[in-house]
C-alpha cells in the first residue's frame, strides 16, 4: 500500500480541541485550513481546555501510550502509504476488525498521530510517519520500548519508589532490571537493543557534527555502546584513531564498521572492560555519552578513572539529557522517573553534572545543546 507521495489536496476532518490540532502534516498538499479552525463557532471551542479537562486528559495518559504502542505493534504506519486509505482497506492490511481500528485511529488522530480526511479515510502526519520501520528517524522501537509490558507493572509503584528513593524492580521481578531483561524477557531485550541502536545512530551523527576535532588524533568513547558515535567521528575525520570501551558483551557486538574487516577497523581499538574499575586508554578526547545516569558513586569512579588515565590538557566531553534548562523537560523528566523505577538511576540537572565533573578534578568549559534533548559538557584535565 506504500506508494509515491500524492499531490492531490484532501479535505481534512476538523478537530475541535486547539491543543490537540496541528497534526503536523508532512505534505503541505494534505494540509487543510479546516484542521486549525473549530468545527463550530464559539469561544469555548477555540480556548484551551480547562485545568479540569487537562487533568482528565493527563490521567488518561496511559490510554495514549497504549494507543501508540498498539499502532506500532499492528504496524499501521507501515501499512499506510502516501495516499489516503479507508479503514476497511487498512484493517485488511494489518489484520484487525475495521470498527475497533477506526476507534484506535480516531484516538491517535486526536494527538496528531494520523489524520482523518473529511470522507473518513486516514493519512499520515509527521508523527505517524515516525512509527514506520523504514523511516530514517523512526521512533517505532523507542515507542515500543517505553511501553513494554514491565512498564505497566512498574509505573503504579512510582509512589513507593519516591518514598524509598530506590528502584522497585527487584521487588517486582525478583532480580535487577538488566538480569530480568536478558534472562526472562528476550523480546523486550531485542526491543531495547533496537531502540538504543536507532536513537544512538541519530544522536551520533548530531554529536559528530557538533564536536570540533581540530588537533585531535585519538578519541576514546567510554561506555560507547556499539560505537555509533566513534564510527561517525572516524568516518568524518580520516586522520583520527579511536578506542571503544564498553562491557565485553557489548564490545563483541560493535558496529561492523569498527570490527575486523570493517572499513574503520584499522583505526579502531575495541576495549572490553568496566569503566568503574579502570580506563586504560591514552586519548586526546574522551567522550562519555549517556552513561552517567546510574548511581553517583559509579559516576565518581568513572570520572576519576578518566582523569587518572588522561594526559594533562586532554579533553573530556560528557553528553547527557538534562532534567532542567532544556526544551525537552517532559521527555527527560519522564525518562528520569523511569530510571528511578527500573535501575535506581537518575538524569542530571546542569548543576549536578557540573558538580560531579568539578569534584573529579575536571576544568569545566562550554556547556551547550547538541540537539533539543542532549547537552554536551566540555572539560579538560588540569595541566598543573
Ligand atoms: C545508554 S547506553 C549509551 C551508549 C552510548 N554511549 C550512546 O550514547 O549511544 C549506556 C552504555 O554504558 C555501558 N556500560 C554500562 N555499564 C558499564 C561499565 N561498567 N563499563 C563500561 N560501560 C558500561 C552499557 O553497556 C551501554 O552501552
Amino acid at each position: 500500500m506504500h506508494t509515491a507521495p500524492t499531490t492531490t489536496a484532501v479535505p481534512m476532518k476538523t478537530l475541535t480541541n486547539p491543543t490537540l490540532t496541528n497534526p503536523n502534516l508532512t505534505s503541505p498538499s494534505l494540509a487543510s485550513p479546516a484542521l486549525t479552525s473549530p468545527a463550530l463557532p464559539g469561544a469555548a471551542l477555540t480556548s484551551p481546555p480547562s485545568p479540569a479537562m487537562r487533568l482528565r486528559e493527563l490521567v488518561f495518559g496511559a490510554a495514549c501510550a497504549a494507543a501508540v504502542r498498539a499502532a506500532a505493534r499492528l504496524e499501521i504506519a507501515d501499512a499506510l502509504g502516501e495516499t489516503p486509505a479507508g479503514v476497511d482497506e487498512l484493517a485488511a492490511a494489518v489484520d484487525t476488525e475495521p470498527l475497533p481500528l477506526r476507534r484506535l485511529l480516531r484516538a491517535l488522530s486526536c494527538y496528531g498521530i494520523f489524520a482523518e480526511t473529511e470522507d473518513g479515510r486516514y493519512v499520515h502526519t509527521e508523527m505517524s510517519r515516525l512509527l514506520r520501520e523504514d523511516e530514517p528517524n523512526s521512533l517505532r522501537y523507542i515507542s515500543l520500548w517505553c511501553t513494554e509490558p514491565w512498564t505497566w507493572e512498574a509505573w503504579p509503584r512510582l509512589d513507593d519508589a519516591v518514598r524509598s528513593g530506590r528502584n522497585i524492580f527487584p521487588e517486582l521481578y525478583g532480580k535487577e532490571f538488566f538480569d530480568y531483561l536478558h534472562d526472562d524477557a528476550r523480546d523486550s531485550a531485542m526491543v531495547f537493543n533496537r531502540a538504543m541502536t536507532h536513537s544512538s545512530r541519530q544522536s551520533a551523527a548530531e554529536l559528530a557534527d557538533y564536536l570540533d576535532l581540530t588537533g585531535i588524533g585519538a578519541v576514546a568513547d567510554i561506555g560507547g555502546g556499539q560505537g555509533h558515535v566513534l564510527a561517525s567521528l572516524l568516518e568524518k575525520h580520516p586522520q583520527v584513531h579511536g578506542t571503544l570501551l564498553d562491557l565485553p558483551k557489548v564490545v563483541a557486538n560493535a558496529d561492523p564498521r569498527l570490527r575486523e574487516g570493517g572499513a574503520l577497523a584499522s583505526r579502531t581499538r575495541l576495549l572490553p572492560g568496566d569503566c568503574r574499575d579502570a580506563i586504560p586508554v591514552d586519548a586526546d578526547l574522551y567522550i562519555i555519552k549517556n552513561i552517567l545516569e546510574w548511581d553517583d558513586d559509579s559516576t565518581r569512579r568513572t570520572l576519576r578513572n578518566v582523569v587518572a588515565a588522561a594526559r594533562p590538557g586532554a579533553r573530556v566531553v560528557v553528553v547527557e539529557n538534562l532534567v532542567d534548562d532544556t526544551p525537552s523537560m517532559r521527555f527527560t523528566t519522564a525518562m528520569d522517573l523511569m530510571l528511578l523505577l527500573n535501575v535506581g538511576g537518575a538524569k542530571h540537572s546542569k548543576a549536578s553534572m557540573v558538580e560531579l565533573m568539578t569534584e573529579a578534578g575536571l576544568c569545566l568549559g562550554h556547556i551547550g545543546p547538541v540537539n533539543p534533548y542532549l547537552h554536551a559538557f566540555e572539560s579538560t584535565v588540569p595541566t598543573g
